[in-house]
């Protein structure tokens, strides 16, 4: 696997390009504006009724109907939803790119389980940012950026390669590292990562530890704090500095306690849960259901929201956050 930095990538294949970004959320956002303010011809494209045309607009990108943009590209960049993306491809897209344009994907879901089958003209690449769109931007306004994976899925144009390392270099990507993958390694571990620890794991190690407090008597107030609240504190430390040098940064009391009951806490039939959402994700059991409960119209996933919403974790922490400005929610 490679790793490229910006003296090492060519943004010249850009140069001529007609650049469409279809999307004006998340990521959508940050890839336009980084795009314009380093000179490339880039419009956005958006639905007839888009509520973001508005502010596109006051960023100063011109805005496009969905078909003119597609008949329009060069390079069409898919910043729509992953569950949205096979419908769009479908039916504007297909029809309408130029013989030899480049679709652009910042995660490979779509593609890597088949519900994105590309015309074999096509190049399909991925440059998938590893930060949130309000990161990929604000970097860039700093003269840096966030690390990014690319992929190659098709080459119709024999200029694939070229193309996404371009693509890549013009959104900052290189002052971090561009990174060599695949779609399937991107996604299946993109999915992986966001079960096992990001999303599913640590919310509800977070929410057991608190529980467990609340239920020997202590109160909510103090769980909240030492169980979510200083989450951060050690997030911070192991992003910046890693595992064992936060583990030399904390006191020997935390560390000590760390090293006795970490490994009991999340042993092995936590290891054997996560070989089974792997696995889970690998076969494409994951993939069925998801677009069993996307076709549900996200039933089960919106009752667990609310759900979640009224846990006594929730509701304590509203209330202690309201007494920390500097905190206020977006
Ligand atoms: N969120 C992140 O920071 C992040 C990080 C890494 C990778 N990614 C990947 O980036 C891609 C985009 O994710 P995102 O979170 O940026 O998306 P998002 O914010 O949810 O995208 C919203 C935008 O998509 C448009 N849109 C929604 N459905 C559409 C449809 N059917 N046809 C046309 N436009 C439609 C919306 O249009 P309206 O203006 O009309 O509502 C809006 O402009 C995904 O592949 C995601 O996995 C995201």
């Amino acid at each position: 696997m490679s790793t490229w930095y910006d003296q090492d990538l060519d943004r010249s294949p850009l140069a001529d390009c007609a650049i469409a970004v279809f999307g004006y959320g998340a990521q959508g956002r940050a890839q336009a504006r980084n795009l314009l303010d380093a000179g490339f011809n880039v419009r956005v494209a958006l639905r007839a009724d888009s509520s973001s045309r508005e502010r596109a607009e006051a960023d100063g990108l011109s805005v496009l109907s969905l078909e003119a943009a597609a008949e329009w590209a060069d390079m069409a960049v898919m910043l729509v939803p992953d569950g949205e993306q096979p419908a769009l491809y479908q039916s504007v897209l297909a029809p309408a790119l130029k013989p030899g344009a480049a679709l652009i994907f910042a995660h490979g879901y779509a593609v890597h389980h088949g519900h994105i089958r590309a015309r074999e003209d096509l190049d399909v690449l991925m440059v998938a940012p590893l930060g949130i769109g309000e990161q990929v931007r604000a970097t860039f306004e700093k003269g840096a950026g966030v690390p990014a994976l690319v992929a190659v899925a098709q080459d119709g144009s024999g200029q694939a390669w070229s193309r996404v390392l371009a693509y890549a270099g013009a959104g900052g990507h290189g002052r971090a590292g561009v990174i060599e993958t695949t779609f399937a390694e991107e996604t299946e571990t993109d999915l992986f990562a966001e079960q096992a620890v990001l999303v599913g794991g640590m919310s509800e190690l977070i929410r057991n530890a608190f529980e467990t407090l609340v239920e020997a008597g202590y109160s909510e107030e103090v769980a909240y704090f030492c169980c979510l609240h200083e989450v951060k504190l050690i997030a911070d430390l192991i992003h910046t500095r890693g595992i064992a040098s936060m583990r030399e940064s904390i006191s020997e009391v935390a560390d000590y306690g760390a090293m006795r009951q970490g490994p009991r806490i999340i042993g092995e039939a936590s290891r054997q849960a996560m070989r089974q959402a792997l696995q889970e994700i690998r076969s494409g059991e994951f993939d069925r259901r998801l677009q069993e409960e996307q076709g549900a119209g996200f039933t089960i996933l919106n009752e667990s929201r609310v759900a979640a919403r009224s846990h006594p974790i929730e509701t304590v922490g509203r209330r202690l956050r309201a007494n920390m400005p500097w905190m206020k929610e977006k």
